[in-house]
């Protein structure tokens, strides 16, 4: 039965819980189908906010409860618990029945290839015992795990352990979220790290047997995260151990219990043979994101979840910090505003935009979103650059010192930079209450030797915002000559007003602006230009992320030339490319950056901006196109970039050697039309490493050819999981627009479609949804499909399902029947009487 429609949460309803947890004792008797949890927990009055006591609770069967030793009968409801508590310090304890094999969701206590794990954020632990389920109450930890199984994790260092049973005891004070148990027939890949104190910490990745051979690089990743947030932030470990655990089914990346750290497998287990370079690079990301959280997150957390991107954007800004000092700032920028233009700005431009902060939610789960976690690290790169180095580090400092164990608000967090820099940041705040992409222009004018530059900014309505006031937007900008000559190095204006101009004395000539350097606000510029200016800042931009950004911009100009006037693919825009890709100065890594072009959905978005109902084939065409038309263009230079990147030697993951080859497979893409995938053939063929392998069968898939290479690579990897799922992912993902959803619903028959297993049911939908053309293509057969899985996925899985629902987010921008047939598909799943809350929530929001 469908519950009562579900509230929403406000944020305005905020009251602190009117009891503090002193500690926590929590004793686990595993078995799989009927597991009982001990809770013994001190309680004591909020003396300062005397409220009601009552515990969160779901899915619990109450065995019984005593209030210092006293049996007592509390009233029980699907979600709560509620009981006469002394006036005092007090003892409860209960124990509960939990069902931990038939726990499908995720969340909770649950099986994935027979071992027990848990997934608490953000609203899991109700689900594991009565408590009050918030991340504004904190406290200690103690856990006793009793099971016949060979190893069994929890929080915090260990204590006892012997024949049955293993003591855990977390001392840092921690809410509900960060509570995490692990049990099972798993080997660890051990390593130690001294901190910069002297504290020895033994580290452990806990893996499969089997699955030993494939934990160095994440445990590299970590030795160095560690050591990186000792230097850059001052922050070092605070624990004797630190584990990390693979586990198969998982709904996310990766969460950041405190010192157990529960990762998808997907996102810690690599090896040359199964992983691709990005694979190496989001790994390495991802487990630095959740070390990072240790400080950001853990020891400082979030008040109410509203405050959700109070960890997450900063955590994220750390990571992107992170992965740039590993590896490239230039290339992570490019990859970093590709993502966000990618996730966050068709949210923001679409029926699911919210604000960095939300206001209200009906599912939290639905909130962990490209803006919270990408838009809320735009927001502090922001910060950073207003505020200038220097400040933000000692920002830092004192966020760390005042608020070290406690749970706080973006009010907290913006308060430490205004009492460090005396700024008074309330129009700043914009950025965290309004939804929206702003959209930023500017003008050029030269009059009497000085040149200004006029900006304009305006921010669309979003759901629930018809208005928006101007934000403070940091815009950098450097000034050229004409020959190309940097003559005003980047200086960042400060934009406060819906429109606001500013000189520039002193220059010779005419200038030509490059304008938003390093992308320095996450916002839609437009900009009178033409193909001269934009070719001299592709050769001279001293900003890598303009000098790409001019190259982006031209492609989509003209793609979107191409659409709609049938325009030709134009030389000036083939020649300034080709001079990019010759040019031996430039990293691989951002060569091959520079001949990819704009994604379909981001031209889909643009032509609707323009005034033009985008019709996906035509996209695809026009892409196809202008691909073929540089393949031709480039045809001398390809082979010998082909060539040049090839390595010898053992396959090593590091970044130059991840650029040549990413730069060695675009050019591959290139010359596999024009040589009908001789080439491709070829390296699929001798590849020992999964990057040359997967961009040999991806190119060959693309061009139709790959049908033997794909079951001569499954032949090869049945055995392997996460291989098979880029099995699964890249045919869909390349396949033609009129196959990809014949194709989708062929790989839903495969006995190997688990699709209960997240990652396998996003291998396949999460492809078909990014293969815009195939997707969208006439007839509607990929909605109706999606649907229909979206459908049987939320009965088992709400949270995962409700994410892959986004698919449809964007069908407003399409023509009537798209329109209408994708209504009728939202409208299905609306009228599911058994839809979850989860699902719901985001059907309904999309089809407002
Ligand atoms: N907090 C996790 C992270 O960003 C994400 C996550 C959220 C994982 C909810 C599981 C459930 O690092
Ligand atoms: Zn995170």
């Amino acid at each position: 039965m469908k519950d009562a429609t579900p509230q929403p949460v406000y944020l305005r309803d905020y009251r602190p819980f009117g009891y503090h947890v002193d500690e926590v004792h929590l004793t686990f008797r595993l078995d799989p189908g009927a597991t009982r949890v001990i809770a013994r927990i001190r309680f004591s009055p909020n003396r300062d906010a005397p409220g009601p006591f009552v515990l969160d609770g779901e899915g619990l069967d109450l065995k019984w409860a005593r209030i210092d030793g006293a049996a007592i009968y509390p009233e029980v409801t699907e979600t709560s618990l509620t009981c006469e508590v002394p006036d005092a310090p007090f003892t409860w304890e209960a124990e509960v029945e939990i069902d931990p094999a038939a726990n499908t969701a995720l969340e909770g206590l649950y099986l994935s290839n027979g071992m027990f794990c848990t997934q608490c954020e953000a609203e899991g632990f109700r689900r594991i015992t009565y408590y009050p389920d918030r991340p504004d109450v904190m406290a200690p930890f103690s856990v006793r795990i009793e099971s016949d199984l060979p190893v069994m994790l929890s929080n915090g260092n260990p204590g006892a352990a012997g024949e049955g049973f293993a003591e855990w005891h977390d001392p840092w004070p921690k809410p509900a979220y960060l509570f995490a148990l692990v049990a099972g027939d798993l080997v660890a890949y051990p390593d130690r790290f001294t901190t910069r104190s002297g504290r020895d910490v033994a580290l452990n990745i806990w893996v499969r047997p089997g699955d030993e051979g494939k934990c160095a690089w994440g445990m590299e990743a970590l030795k160095a995260s560690m050591r990186w947030d000792e230097e850059v932030y001052g922050r070092e470990y605070d624990l004797e151990v630190f584990n990390i655990v693979a586990v198969d089914d998982f709904n996310m990346g990766a969460m950041e219990n405190k010192g157990l750290n529960i990762f998808n497998s997907s996102c810690v287990l690599a090896s040359a043979d199964t992983s691709t370079d990005a694979d190496f690079e989001r790994i390495e990301a991802i487990i630095a994101h959740e070390y990072f959280h240790n400080w950001t997150g853990n020891r400082i957390t979030c008040r109410d979840w509203f405050q959700l991107c109070l960890k997450e954007g900063l955590t994220v800004f750390r990571d992107q910090q992170f992965t740039g000092d590993m590896r490239s700032h230039a290339v992570k920028r490019i990859d970093d505003a590709i993502t966000l233009r990618a996730r966050q700005f068709r949210e923001d431009n679409g029926p699911l935009a919210h604000p960095v902060r939300p206001e209200s939610f009906v599912e939290i789960n639905n909130f962990y979103t490209a803006t919270v976690y990408e838009k809320g690290a735009e927001v502090i790169g922001m910060l950073k650059r207003l505020v200038g180095d220097a400040a933000y580090s000692k920002a830092l400092a004192l966020y760390f010192d005042r608020h070290d164990g406690q749970a706080c608000t973006i009010e907290d967090w913006l308060k430490v930079f205004e009492d460090t820099t005396g700024r008074d940041l309330s129009q700043f705040k914009h950025w965290y209450s309004q939804a929206g992409t702003p959209r930023l222009s500017v003008t050029e004018e030269w009059r009497d030797g000085v040149f200004h530059l006029h900006f304009e900014q305006h921010t669309p309505p979003t759901p629930g915002q018809p208005d928006k006031a101007p934000q403070v937007i940091p815009i950098a900008v450097g000034l050229l000559n004409p020959n190309g000559d940097e003559v005003l190095p980047t200086r960042v204006l400060e934009m406060t007003e819906a429109k606001q101009s500013f000189a520039f004395e002193g220059l010779a000539t005419r200038p030509v602006a490059s304008v938003l350097r390093d992308f320095s606000a996450p916002v839609i510029l437009s900009q009178e230009t033409d193909n001269a200016t934009r070719a001299l800042l592709m050769a001279h931009d001293t900003d890598p992320f303009n000098k790409w950004e001019a190259g982006r911009a031209f492609a989509k100009d003209l793609l979107c030339r191409m659409v709609t006037d049938g325009a030709p693919p134009e030389s000036a825009y083939l020649d300034a490319v080709l001079a990019m890709l010759r040019d031996e100065g430039l990293d691989p890594a951002f060569r091959a950056l520079a001949l990819g072009l704009p994604s379909q959905d981001d031209l889909a978005q643009t032509l609707y901006e323009r005034g033009h109902t985008p019709d996906p084939l035509a996209i695809h065409d026009a892409v196809e196109t202008l691909v073929q038309a540089m393949a031709q263009h480039m045809q001398d230079t390809l082979p010998r970039i082909l060539a040049d990147m090839v390595q010898d030697g053992p396959f090593r993951p590091d970044a130059a050697s991840a650029g040549k080859r990413s730069l060695g497979n675009a050019a591959l893409a290139l010359v596999s039309r024009l040589d009908g995938g001789k080439a491709a053939a070829a390296q699929f063929a001798s590849a020992d490493n999964m990057t040359q392998q997967l961009a040999a069968l991806a190119c060959l898939l693309t061009i139709g050819k790959g049908d033997a290479q794909a079951r001569a690579f499954r032949d090869q990897w049945q055995h392997d999981r996460l291989v098979m799922n880029k099995w699964f992912g890249l045919q869909v993902a390349r396949a033609a627009p009129d196959r990809a959803a014949d194709i989708a619903e062929k790989l839903t028959r495969d006995p190997d479609f688990t699709w209960k297993n997240p990652n396998r049911f996003r291998a396949v939908f999460g492809s078909l949804s990014a293969n815009a053309a195939g997707f969208h293509a006439p007839g509607g057969k990929g909605y109706g499909l999606l649907g229909d899985w979206l459908g049987k996925l939320d009965a088992v899985n709400p949270q995962t399902a409700a994410r892959v629902s986004t698919a449809f987010e964007t069908w407003r921008r399409y023509d009537a029947d798209r329109q209408a047939q994708i209504r009728a598909v939202l409208e299905t799943l609306a009228a599911k009487p058994d839809l979850s809350r989860d699902t719901a929530e985001m059907v309904q929001r999309m089809l407002e």
